[in-house]
């Protein structure tokens, strides 16, 4: 198996790699060596960006040989996706499958399934700076369509849920876990209640690996963990993990953005069935909150960013307060 990722040296798409590798595929990996050069030493590297549509790298190597797989980890607008088909094309011909990481931001509103409508797809998005909370599903779904249009039966489109695990550098987990490790009653603005879908990465990068093996085409939700949790448990995996006490504490508080949390829930309740069928392992919460504890730890705990979650301060304002709400 000749599989080709483009990206791959960050977090998702290290996985992926990972799990592909693992499962002895030959990876070619296409970046613009800047992101984990250290990674992966063994694996060929193409040189190319994908902004500037710098793909001649790429097209050189499929003419070598062609890919059996390509596996799209950095495409978010059109132009990109049909930056790297063209590049395919210009090697005589399409790889045997294109496998695209999408998103859960390309449905429009509650469904459970795969076949839950999506937001109307946004061709006309170019930039990848210009991205935001309403552009980025319909550009994705955009990518999607291309994919779908031009390989057919030889798509794949993988749909994840947010993703954490080891390498998550987006902090949201880790905010729960530091904030668990101090116990205590801890301010949260939700409803205790709230359900929550995390995807351990590396159950995602198995979940590819699968598709790939099998050359299985069709669209996957990609969601975790496979046990229901709530905000509420999602606390209490945190301090039993981190071997203390904590207790969650709804504040009226309504910051703008506070990890984990959701206004409206239908997003959080999207079902992995289709997947679990074909390869989507369950990593066991406690497991994948353990990884990213150890993964924290060592690499020197950097303060998390201003304004994401409450300072100490702020919490202990609001629940001295008393600010709490029943919802
Ligand atoms: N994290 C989540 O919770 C979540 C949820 C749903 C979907 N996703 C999807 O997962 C993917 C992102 O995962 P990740 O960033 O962790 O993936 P990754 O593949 O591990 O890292 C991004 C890769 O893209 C390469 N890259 C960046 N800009 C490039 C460019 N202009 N041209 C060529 N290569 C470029 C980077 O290498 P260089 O810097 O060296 O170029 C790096 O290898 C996206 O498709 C995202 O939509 C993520």
């Amino acid at each position: 198996m000749r599989a080709l990722v483009l990206g791959g040296t960050a977090f998702v798409g290290r996985a992926i790699v990972d799990a592909l590798v693992r499962d002895g595929a030959e990876v070619t990996l296409f970046g613009r060596g800047r992101t984990g050069r250290e990674l992966f030493p063994g694996l060929r590297r193409l040189v190319g960006d994908r902004d500037t549509g710098d793909y001649a790298a790429l097209t050189a190597a499929a003419r070598e040989r062609p890919f059996d797989a390509v596996v799209d980890v950095s495409g978010y607008v059109l132009r990109q996706v049909r930056g790297a088909i063209a590049a395919l094309d210009a090697a005589g011909g399409h790889a045997g499958r294109y496998v695209f990481v999408s998103t859960q931001a390309v449905y429009a509103g509650p469904g459970a399934d795969e076949d839950t409508p999506r937001k109307a797809p946004r061709p006309d998005v170019e930039d990848t700076a210009r991205l935001d909370d309403t552009t980025y599903g319909p550009a994705k779904a955009a990518c999607e369509d291309e994919v779908t249009a031009r390989f057919g039966e030889r798509a794949t489109l993988v749909r994840p849920g947010q993703v954490t695990g080891p390498y998550d550098t987006s902090d949201a987990l880790v905010y729960w876990l530091r904030r668990a490790e101090r116990g205590g009653p801890m301010a949260v603005p939700a409803d205790p209640a709230q359900p929550v879908q995390l995807l351990d990465a590396r159950d995602l990068g198995r979940l590819v690996a699968a598709l790939v093996r099998t050359d299985r085409g069709g669209a996957f939700n990609a969601v975790g963990p496979a046990e229901p949790l709530t905000l509420a448990g999602l606390l209490a995996v945190c301090a039993e993990v981190a071997g203390t006490r904590a207790r969650l504490v709804p504040v009226a508080d309504r910051p703008g953005y506070f990890p984990l949390v959701r206004e409206e829930w239908a997003s959080q309740r999207r079902s992995a069935a289709r997947a679990r069928a074909v390869g989507l392992s369950a990593t066991a919460f406690a497991e994948t909150v353990a990884a990213v504890r150890e993964w924290d730890a060592g690499r020197g705990r950097p303060a998390p960013e201003a304004g994401f979650g409450y300072t100490a301060e702020r919490e202990a304002e609001l629940l001295a307060a008393g600010d709490t709400r029943a919802r």
